[in-house]
């Protein structure tokens, strides 16, 4: 969107009645016919804005698109979302936000888009990314820690999106499947793909990418069986842009507080309540083994701890998670750190 669309935006939207031409003309100091220009461009990008001659234009309504715009308007974070760089159809946002990230973009830049062509998922995995109806977003972030500390970055980041599920208030019973997924009734709503550049001592940047199942009501026939969203569960739609925004907020909550400490600790009550796997005999799929055993807790680097048939403890840093058994009744929980 330009600048002075932008601003016009700004204006309607501070007034709830309607705003004469000459006014607009006035503070932009352009003409009817300029003016015009502009309100059939928010048009064409999905705004409804009656026009009454002698009376003016009224903002009747917004489209749910996560222009900057629109997520400013709902959003208190301060340095998470100061920048959001929306595109209607790109490759990818993590990608993207890789990029810009490279190029010195700002800690707390967002890159969001309406839709994905070459959406990403870990292990290389593709992340169905139809346009107008979910969220994909990628978050800069540029921690003074080490690489070792920013590997707890994905375990803050799904509680940041555990959190804004919660306040949705739908009722729907929300998982954390390690390492990043979040399931309800056993298919998954939400992933992250969380991306690093760094050296051995030191992180140049982190980009936390989230994609959320919001109002997809069809999904890729491939993935049906194993994906959901909030609308296929609740039959209601959601704003993707209050969901972004409370996300942003979450985000850099829990960050800030995060970065004091450095540490998993106090969060761990909260995922170890979330979690699927936690007391259960699950398979960790790495791409050189499978490991067998029972997940009892996650350790300060965000990694899942197993206890092995033979009682044997071992971490697993990254992997495929399998519950063994279905119908298996959890163990006892066991607590990490
Ligand atoms: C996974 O479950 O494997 C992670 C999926 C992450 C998808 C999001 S959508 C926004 C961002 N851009 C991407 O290409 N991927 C992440």
């Amino acid at each position: 969107m330009d600048k002075v669309s932008s601003r016009i935006l700004e204006m309607l939207r501070s007034n709830t009645g309607y705003i004469s031409g000459q006014q607009i003309s006035t503070e932009f100091r352009i003409t009817r016919a300029a003016i015009w220009k502009h309100i059939r461009d928010l048009r064409k990008t999905g705004y409804i804005i009656d026009a009454i001659p002698n009376k003016g234009y009224h903002l009747a309504s917004s489209p749910d698109i996560l222009f900057e715009e629109e997520i400013h308007c709902l959003l208190s974070a301060r340095t998470i979302g100061e920048t959001v760089i929306f595109h209607r159809e790109i490759d990818s946002t993590n990608s993207v936000a890789m990029l810009l990230a490279s190029d010195g973009a700002p800690h707390g830049t967002v890159v969001t888009s309406d839709s994905q062509t070459s959406g990403r998922g870990r292990r290389g995995r593709e992340w169905f990314s139809p346009p107008g109806c979910n969220l994909y977003m990628s978050v800069i972030l540029r921690p003074s820690v080490s690489p070792a500390e920013a590997s707890q970055i994905p375990v803050i980041s799904v509680l940041a999106v555990i959190r804004v599920l919660e306040h949705l208030n739908t009722g729907l019973p929300f998982q954390i499947k390690w390492p990043n997924d979040i399931l309800c009734r056993g298919k998954k709503v939400c992933g992250i793909l969380c991306e690093m550049k760094s050296d051995m001592d030191q992180v140049y940047h982190v980009v936390v990418g989230v994609g959320i199942n919001v109002n997809v009501t069809s999904m890729d026939p491939c993935i049906s069986d194993i994906a959901t969203s909030l609308k296929l569960e609740t039959n209601q739609d959601y704003s993707r842009i209050q969901l972004s925004a409370s996300l942003l907020e979450e985000l850099e909550e829990i960050y800030l507080e995060w970065l004091q400490e450095r540490n998993l600790k106090r969060y761990l009550e909260e995922w170890e309540r979330y979690s699927l796997l936690i007391g259960r005999n699950v398979k960790i799929e790495t791409p050189s083994e499978t490991i067998a055993g029972i997940a009892t807790g996650l350790s300060n680097n965000g990694s899942l701890i197993l206890r092995l048939p033979s009682g044997a403890i071992r971490e697993v840093y990254a992997g495929d998670a399998h519950i063994a058994n279905h119908n298996s009744k959890p163990h006892m929980r066991g607590h990490a750190l």
